[in-house]
């Protein structure tokens, strides 16, 4: 294909004699989003390969021209891929890029591209673009880390742990629905990201800058070539509209939540205090001064990371706002917030799942913890009620019991005879035995408690949802 560099491209603010002098350079490097939507172009050329295509297909340009334009663009998107184009500032944006490169390649007949088009319809069609197929990305790794959850609990069956309200140990769990609690919040998220991309998965294209174009265009005929599945209802919102955005950062927040909160959770049992599980040594840091730490550094980031999640959904929402419609270019702030975003999930999801599929569980130091911690009060309690004492009764006594050992250093295993008499009577000694932490846990049954058996039950659901069977 013959290069024209003889002639400046079309997109040149230095051509369009609306304006008498060029942009101011600070003013130009304020405006332009190229440094950013660079990322996009595999995206607005296959967005305008689906316009160029419609365009000769319902006559508005020549086969010809259309022909000579979508070579060009694939040309543009090869050169791209190979890292062989670079982004020119002066043009402002990704999509005056694109055609400003696809007049160096073709000539002036690459001003057809952007008839019946306005940048508009086209930056909002190529979010929807960009957005899908980083959902769909998004999703598999989530997945991924659900299944890691689900062999985790599998592997990690039997432990027993102390269960915590207000993080005082409260009743004992196993660990194995601990763990099920998490692929049950990330089971939510995947739900609300499938929601959302179906959502997703509409095309802007054809609503120009606002209203329409008097064109005989086919929108019906580009959503289709590019594999979106309806039309958006109403012109003005389809280029203004940034839901898909906005619910995006909210669906990334709310699953942020759910892994800083594991990560918090991670930061505590890995220690010394708790001591309940070690950090694989691939998934920890060491300290520049002290020689003796590990820290759990990755747990610390899951966690941490959630706070530019929370800002850019804040952000975004701020930028909408006040938005008179349709089109404004505060709507430009939607990419830098959306791309980061993206960014951290892509970062936070395969290594989230990589230190918990490394973590190693202490259960001997947990059992230790579990015995020791006057988890069994409301169970030793329950036990006063079977032989007739008001629960209120038994809960007071109970009470005493825990302060009296506490004091003194001791637990359960270790009530005196007195204590026996004066605070559990009419109960014996061999009853004490009844509350080990495994015939709490066992004593659950719901359908959705923490006895072992129910526990399986829940984990073959799950294998069975996510695909993990065998
Ligand atoms: N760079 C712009 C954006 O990201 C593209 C749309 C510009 N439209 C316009 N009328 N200035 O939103």
């Amino acid at each position: 294909m013959a290069e024209h560099h003889s002639t400046p491209p079309d997109v040149s603010r230095a051509r369009n004699p609306r304006f008498q002098k060029a942009m101011d350079r600070a003013s130009l490097a304020f405006t332009a989003s190229v440094g950013f939507d660079w990322r996009l172009l595999p995206y607005d050329v296959k967005g305008s390969i689906a316009h160029a295509t419609m365009l000769a297909q319902r006559g508005i340009i020549s086969q010809a021209a259309a022909e000579r334009i979508v070579e060009g663009l694939k040309t543009i998107l090869r050169r791209y891929e190979a890292g062989e184009l670079t982004p020119r500032l002066e043009w402002e944006d990704v999509h005056m890029n694109v055609e400003g490169h696809l007049f160096e390649l073709i000539g002036p007949e690459a001003g057809m591209l952007h008839t019946a088009r306005s940048r508009n319809d086209q930056v909002a069609l190529d979010m929807h673009l960009y957005m899908k197929d980083q959902g769909q990305q998004l999703r598999q790794e989530l997945e991924h880390l659900i299944a890691v959850l689900i062999r985790r609990a599998e592997s990690d069956f039997g432990v027993v742990i102390p269960g915590y309200t207000h993080l005082q140990a409260a009743q004992p769990v196993l660990l194995s629905h601990h763990w099920l609690a998490y692929v049950a919040m990330l089971g939510r998220d995947h739900e609300r990201l499938s929601q959302w991309l179906e959502r997703v998965d509409c095309s802007p294209l054809g609503a120009g800058a606002l209203a329409g174009t008097p064109y005989p265009t086919d929108p019906a005929a580009t959503a289709e070539a590019l594999g979106l599945s309806k039309l958006y209802e109403n012109s003005l919102d389809a280029v203004s509209d940034r839901d898909f955005l906005l619910e995006f950062l909210a669906w990334a927040s709310i699953l942020m939540v759910h892994l800083s909160r594991l990560g918090e959770e991670l930061v505590l049992w890995s220690s010394q205090e708790f001591g309940y599980v070690t950090m694989d040594d691939g998934y920890s840091t060491g300290s520049s001064m002290m020689p003796q730490k590990k820290n759990p550094d990755v747990a610390e980031l899951v966690r941490g990371k959630s706070g530019r999640v929370f800002g850019h959904l804040l952000g975004l929402l701020t930028v909408m706002k006040g938005l008179p419609l349709a089109y404004h270019s505060d709507m430009q702030e939607d990419k830098e917030a959306v791309f980061d975003v993206v960014d951290t999930l892509h970062g936070v999801l395969p290594v989230a799942a990589g230190m918990l599929a490394t973590l190693r569980v202490n259960g001997e130091r947990i059992r230790t913890r579990v015995g020791r911690d006057f988890s069994a009060a409301t169970d030793l309690a329950d036990l006063l009620v079977a032989r007739g004492v008001p629960f209120r009764e038994a809960h007071h006594r109970v009470g005493q019991l825990v302060g009296q050992l506490e004091a003194s250093g001791r637990g359960f295993d270790q009530v005196s005879d007195r204590e026996l008499a004066e605070l559990l009577a009419p109960l014996q000694r061999e009853d004490l035995a009844r509350l080990k932490p495994e015939a709490l846990v066992a004593a659950r049954t719901q359908s959705f408690a923490t006895a072992p058996e129910q526990v399986q039950a829940a984990l073959r659901r799950a294998k069975a949802r996510w695909g993990l069977e065998g």
